[in-house]
């Protein structure tokens, strides 16, 4: 595993993003309901940015582009069901957040 670094704890307030590269993906980096999510920014419909898109009260996020939503804690499609969208660890050291990555994935 890999620590990528995300920002600083101070830096992410409730409801924003943070998008973070990682060799050639994009991981968006989200503080919801007072807990910290990473997801795979790259919506497996058309490769819309969910993080450029809105969080739910209910702990999803909804792509801009054209409406899938996905839960933020485990990435599993709401809206269609049956997709999924990775989601990663996230740590949170020294008040730093970082998002754990399998080396593979580089
Ligand atoms: S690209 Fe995300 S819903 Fe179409």
């Amino acid at each position: 595993m890999e620590r990528v670094k995300a920002c600083a704890l101070a830096e992410l307030n409730e409801g924003q993003c943070r998008v973070v590269k990682h060799g050639y993906e994009y991981i968006a980096v989200i503080k919801k309901n007072d807990e910290l999510h990473a997801i795979n920014d790259t919506c497996p419909h058309m490769g819309g940015s969910l993080g450029t898109g809105w969080m739910t009260d209910e702990g999803t996020i909804v792509c801009p582009w054209h409406g899938w939503e996905f839960r933020l804690k485990d990435g599993e499609g709401v809206w269609p069901s049956g997709i999924k969208v990775e989601t990663y660890p996230v740590q949170v050291d020294d008040d730093v957040i970082y998002v754990l990555m399998d080396d593979a994935k580089k």
